[in-house]
């Protein structure tokens, strides 16, 4: 078996003042695998991903390791960002400039990359266009605030495509967008994974994400990684009792009209210790 492109052992991350968001995590993301990293809002997602491209801030502190093909970042993670490693985040307009138009930023995140201003136009129109978004060409003179939620997230992606990175990280990609969205940036994801031959890891709380998109999945509770496996095996064989809980959770998979959407009950929470899975 070929060595994972990106290998996390034993990540422990504490903010300045906070009790662990992470707790000696263990992941691993294959070339052209997608793996999804689920779990309720606060479990510690957003915190393992960002520290994958370095990101977190100044008050996290981080301990174990993290490999890219072979070689520990661990610290110096900041290296591979725009280059080996680009994120896509929940709200796009994080990713761009209002005052700059799309094409020009479309340009600017292809800095490491050789070729003329003018060629990198060309290359970010293709790229709009291969995302989804039609008269490309124009919409490439547009600012962001003048594209909808959907096509941003469309043009934060195909930034993120440009640079042509090994592995890429999508935090919550769809969940600030409607349904119609949600299904057509789905959509999209799908349809690069045919062509994109890097590994890509999708953070989300929404299992119907990772059901349409990933190989394997990880699930977080409270900062520890409680459960990994084939996508398959953790929607018809949830082992740890917090997956149980979130797949009867999730609306996607409740067949009728209720009156009430089922939550996890804190008597049920207090079930979920290490103790009853390992
Ligand atoms: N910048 C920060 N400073 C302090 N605590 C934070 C910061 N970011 C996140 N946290 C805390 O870390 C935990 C994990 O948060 P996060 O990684 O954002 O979870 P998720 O992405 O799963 O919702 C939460 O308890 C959250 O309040
Ligand atoms: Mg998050």
């Amino acid at each position: 078996m070929t060595s994972p492109l990106l290998a996390i052992r034993d990540l422990t991350i504490d903010y300045a003042g906070h009790v662990q968001a992470v707790r000696k995590a263990n992941l691993e993301i294959r070339l052209g695998e997608a793996v999804g990293l689920v779990g309720e809002s606060g479990s510690g997602k957003s915190t393992l991903a960002s520290a994958i491209p370095g990101l977190l801030p100044a008050s996290a502190r981080i301990q174990g390791d993290i490999a890219f093909k072979d070689k520990s970042v661990a610290g110096n993670q900041s290296a591979l960002r725009g280059d080996e490693i680009a994120m896509v985040f929940q709200d796009p307009m994080t990713s761009f400039n209002p005052v700059l138009t799309i094409g020009e930023q479309l340009v600017d995140f292809q800095s490491r990359i050789a070729g003329s201003a003018k060629e990198k136009y060309r290359r970010a129109i293709a790229m709009l266009g291969r995302v989804g978004i039609p008269d490309a060409a124009m919409r490439a003179e547009s600012y962001p605030h003048e594209l909808s939620g959907g096509m941003r997230q469309r043009a934060a992606i195909a930034a993120a495509l440009l640079v042509n990175p090994s592995l890429l990280i999508a935090d919550e990609p769809t969940t600030a967008l409607d349904v119609t969205m949600e299904a057509q940036i789905i959509h999209l994801f799908r349809e690069l994974r045919r062509d994109y031959g890097g590994g890509i890891l999708i953070v989300t709380h929404h299992l119907g994400v990772v059901a349409e998109l990933c190989d394997r999945v990880y699930v977080m509770y409270r900062g520890d990684v409680v459960e990994e496996g084939p996508v398959d095996d953790i929607f018809h064989k949830p082992r740890h009792p917090y997956t149980r809980a979130l797949l009867a959770c999730d609306p996607a998979r409740i067949p009728e009209r209720t009156d009430y959407l089922p939550v996890i009950s804190d008597a049920e929470r207090a079930t979920f210790t290490r103790a009853s899975w390992r």
